[in-house]
């Protein structure tokens, strides 16, 4: 384990246990003591008294014990963490999770000593080898309002019914990457492997197999294939040969600005053969994929019958309150107001939440007599490359719809939007895809509808 990985598991498990994150100089502690500095070098660079150190440091290593259930100090800190092999391992039910043996409840009402188990029951430690964990890639896990039952769906797809790719296709800030981070130790004690990688560089696919094929067969860079195609048998033979679940986020990196959705930038192409194998081809493993849009034959060979499935997540709904109460928001009788408004993206309704913090106080009521929808810099800046990157015949489709506060049918588009039959179908069906068109059947007619925030964005931006 490198010093990050103890961080992000440490933060994991303190946050899980009281709902705080590890501050600043908490993780200069740990990342110190694990790489074998004494208190004074610590201070030094934090830029603090060595006193102040040893005393955040003591509170650490108990809050630390508390939760692996032994005592931790700053000479057993490295073995204390190594014997408990720094796994999550999460029990068959309910949203507690393990970290070895140890149970790390969510509540934080919860007594901080493993929970009493039956001595027939075997620990998930004994009963099954360890899942190796490579989550060097994934951000931290933080607060997750509603979602309940997205969880049940992934883990029915991906559990139960052992399909062999789930993509979760939304706009950005929708949770796609805090919904699989809630999953992980959910579904994590079924499989041998999990690895995390962030595609949001447009790494080539011979880097991804790279990467993939070190962790999971454990292989220096000497031993591996050189040919892509090589690779790509080396690494389907793995995913036979062990249950691995392998998250991919930000995949939309890999797919072209300027076109209808799903086209492959010409360098990544090659990445159709790799979702075509897993999807396609009988293994034992899973690939989950985040994505603004889905790859075209992701799209092709999604089906509810089919080992390729797609959640298209919404946002969220009441519950996303527990996000204002985090904020210290007022007026909890608007709320719902706010997050409908706000299409309960939990991105934006974070963003408005800190602008009615700064400006009103936290006054949701005062916010809202303005009856406009506040977009800001930061709300703006976030929708800014999901339609900076649509192709022409989109973007002018969405300057029509923006003119309309209300759904319209094709008929009435086909009226005045200067498009064709099959431009109109094109391009309503590729930002359908994309979410940021809605799509109702009224009295056997259907009908579009830009969403709110979107048509805001474009009413107040030159799109085209
Ligand atoms: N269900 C939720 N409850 C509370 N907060 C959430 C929820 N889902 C996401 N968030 C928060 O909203 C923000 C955006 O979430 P996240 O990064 O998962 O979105 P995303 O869909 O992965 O976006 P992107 O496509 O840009 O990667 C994060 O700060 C995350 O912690
Ligand atoms: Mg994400």
């Amino acid at each position: 384990m490198d010093v990050q990985e103890v961080l992000k598991l440490a933060d994991n498990m303190v946050f899980a246990k009281t709902g705080e994150h590890l501050d600043d100089l908490q993780e200069a502690i740990l990342a110190g003591v694990w790489e074998g500095q004494k208190y004074s070098q610590i201070a030094e660079t934090s830029y603090c008294s060595e006193g102040h150190v040893r005393n955040i440091a003591s509170k650490l290593w108990k809050r630390l014990s508390n939760i692996l259930g032994e005592e931790v100090t700053q000479s057993n800190l490295r073995s204390a963490l190594e014997r408990r092999q720094l796994f999550i391992i999460s029990e068959n039910s309910g949203n507690d999770f393990f970290i070895g043996n140890v149970n790390v409840c969510k509540d934080t009402k919860s007594p901080e000593v493993p929970k009493d188990r039956s001595p027939s029951k075997p620990t998930p430690e004994t009963s099954k080898p360890q899942t190796r964990l490579d989550l060097a890639d994934a951000p931290h896990i933080s607060l997750l309002c509603d979602r309940t039952s997205e969880l049940a769906t992934l883990e029915k797809w991906i559990v139960q019914e052992k399909c062999n790719l789930a993509a979760i296709s939304a706009l950005s800030g929708n949770g796609k990457t805090a919904l699989s981070l809630h999953l992980i130790p959910q579904i994590q004690h079924h499989f041998d492997c999990i690895i995390w990688r962030s595609l949001g560089t447009s790494p080539s696919l011979g880097t991804t197999l790279k990467n993939l094929i070190q962790f999971i067969a454990n292989q220096p860079e000497t031993e591996l294939p050189v040919s892509i195609g090589d690779r790509l048998s080396r690494l389907m033979e793995y995913l036979r040969k062990n249950r691995c679940l392998i998250i991919l986020d930000d995949v939309q990196t890999l797919l072209s600005s300027g076109q209808l959705a799903g086209n492959y930038r010409p360098d990544c192409e090659n990445y159709s053969i790799l979702f075509r194998q897993i999807g396609e081809t009988t293994h034992n493993s899973c690939f989950i994929l985040h994505t603004w849009e889905n790859p075209r034959e992701i799209t092709a060979l999604t089906g509810e019958n089919s080992p390729v499935r797609t959640l298209q997540l919404k946002g969220i709904g009441t519950d996303a309150a527990e996000i204002f109460r985090h904020k210290n928001l007022l007026n909890p009788e608007k709320w719902e107001n706010l997050i409908n408004a706000y299409q309960g993206n939990p991105l934006w309704l974070k963003i408005v939440a800190t602008t009615i913090q700064e400006i009103f106080r936290g006054r949701v009521a005062d916010f809202l007599k303005y009856d406009m929808l506040f977009l800001g810099e930061e709300l703006a800046a976030a929708l800014y490359p999901q339609i900076n990157r649509l192709s022409e015949l989109e973007k002018k489709l969405i300057s029509r719809l923006s003119r309309e506060a209300n759904s319209v049918s094709i008929e009435q588009l086909l009226q005045d939007a200067d498009l064709s039959p099959s431009e109109l179908f094109n391009g309503l069906q590729s930002l359908g895809r994309r979410s940021l068109v809605e799509i109702e059947e009224i009295e056997n007619e259907t009908l579009f509808n830009l969403c709110p925030v979107v048509r805001q964005y474009v009413l107040s931006n030159s799109v085209c």
